[in-house]
């Protein structure tokens, strides 16, 4: 039966596969995510633009709906280490709030996407969706489990349809740049080391994305409510492994080994028996075949160093949304910003008539210099970002101003030394205020 199923996330990884499978198997997804879909236009798929911490969004985004695949989140385990409230606002509230939305809206069927994470901490050689959990050591855990907790909570006392699905770690087309996968093959493709964290014996079941996404769609299915299943393959491979199966793919690079990271997931062997008995659901896809069709569609990818030639207007056009990319990056934004400033300076201090006057420019360039590395190397919260890449340009570009119109002004003299000390206090303020604003930010979030 056609059935309308709203997809919490579907603009990213995971979610925009699982839109496409829906429509394989017949049905009608409706993206719910805060940024339009990069990967499907709202012409073809149903696109509502919202906030999973807003309930009145959802219940917008709702109406009609049969079954809810939810899968928004903070799913990048270093933003969760970095902003933990806004973390187990989006991991924890937001599925307490896709929950209540169903409710209140009577679509009576939630697949809530979890994680084998929530094994990470259980010491045992091989896991099932009976195996007894322990409190968890990372927030991510912390948040994923708390959701699987929510599921369960409302089938019990309101009835609602649930099911959990745990990934396995995903990789495949469209997967964030991040992630262990993509960051190896990238590297590999650049000629550059392989880097591991630890002794790479650490196990990971990976899986490949369209994969999960079948997952996901069979767990609509009416035998699966209220149950938990894994979604896993019985394939495990070292990160060393790993490392090699890019390096046979890609081409030959070096591979190193760093310190190992805290809380990172234990290698346990998972069962995904249930899954495959009860929905005909397995991971068909090898790791080697599913990272060659991964390095496949990554060399059509515009921006990718070893991509084909393309034609002139889609040349142009890859160039634009390389551009386009690079401008919503604070920290690409602040390198521009930064050679730009260091640029003008260096220009006005080559104009200099007197060594005196060159070092007053040298001073004003710094105290410009100094605040916009603080504005590029510590991280605003993820929603505050546009407002990063904005004061950012703003001061950068206010700076060039000042030096060109400084050093025209001054003639072969030098700066007042009012001003120069103003400018290096205005400087300290504006650094120290840069280097607190973000973690300012985050503690003004709602329930923060
Ligand atoms: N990627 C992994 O390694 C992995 C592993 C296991 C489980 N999972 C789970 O799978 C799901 C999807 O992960 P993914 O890798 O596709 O992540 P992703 O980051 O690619 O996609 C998440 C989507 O959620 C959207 N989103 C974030 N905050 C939102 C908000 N406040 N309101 C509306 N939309 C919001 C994002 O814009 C994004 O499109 C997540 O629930 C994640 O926890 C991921």
């Amino acid at each position: 039966m056609r059935s309308v199923v709203l997809v919490t996330g579907g603009a990213g990884f995971i979610g925009s596969h699982v839109v496409d499978r829906l429509i394989a198997a017949g049905h009608e997804p409706r993206i719910f995510d805060q940024r339009p879909s990069p990967w499907h236009d709202p012409k073809d798929v149903q696109t509502i633009i919202g906030d999973l911490r807003r309930v009145e969004d959802l219940r917008r985004a709702l109406r009609g709906c049969d079954a809810i695949c939810h899968l928004a989140a903070a799913a990048d385990v270093g933003e969760v280490h970095a902003h933990p409230h806004w973390a187990t606002e989006l991991n924890g509230g937001g599925t307490l709030n896709v929950l209540e939305a169903a409710r209140e809206a009577g679509v009576q069927r939630v697949v809530y996407a979890s994680t084998v994470w929530v094994y990470s901490d259980v010491p045992a050689e091989e896991v099932d969706e009976a195996t007894p959990l322990l409190p968890p050591a990372h927030l991510y855990t912390a948040g994923k489990l708390a959701g699987e907790l929510y599921c369960r909570s409302y089938a019990e006392l309101y009835g609602l349809k649930t099911t959990v699905v745990r990934f396995g770690i995903p990789y495949g087309p469209r997967a964030r740049p991040a992630a262990v996968i993509p960051s190896f093959v990238d590297r590999a493709l650049r000629g550059e080391p392989l880097t591991i964290a630890g002794t790479g014996e650490q196990e990971r079941s990976f899986v490949y994305v369209e994969d999960l996404a079948d997952g996901v769609v069979r767990a609509l299915a009416p035998q699966a409510v209220g149950k938990t299943y894994n979604l896993a393959t019985r394939e495990t491979t070292t990160i060393r492994e790993l490392a090699e199966i890019v390096r046979d793919t890609v081409g030959a690079v070096d591979i190193v080994h760093t310190d190992g990271r805290a809380g990172d997931l234990r290698g346990a062997r998972i069962d995904s028996t249930r899954a495959e008995d009860e929905l005909g659901w397995r991971a068909h896809t090898h790791l080697r075949d599913g990272i060659a069709a991964y390095v496949a569609w990554l060399r059509e990818q515009p921006g990718t160093s070893v991509a084909a030639p393309t034609s002139a207007p889609a040349e142009h056009r890859r160039l634009a949304r390389v551009a386009r990319a690079g401008l919503g990056n604070p920290a690409g934004v602040g390198i521009v910003a930064l050679i730009a400033v260091a640029s003008a300076t260096i220009a006005v201090i080559l104009g200099a008539r007197q060594d005196a006057q060159a070092a007053d420019f040298t001073a004003l360039g710094s105290a410009i210099l100094v605040p916009l590395w603080a504005l590029t190397v510590v991280p605003w919260p993820p929603e505050h970002r546009r407002h990063q890449v904005a004061t950012t340009t703003l001061l950068a570009v206010l700076g060039v101003v000042l030096l060109g119109l400084l050093s025209s002004a001054s003639g072969g003299g030098g700066v007042h030394p009012m001003r120069i000390a103003l400018a290096v206090a205005l400087s300290a303020c504006l650094t120290s205020a840069f280097r607190i604003l973000p973690r300012r930010l985050a503690a003004l979030r709602p329930n923060a």
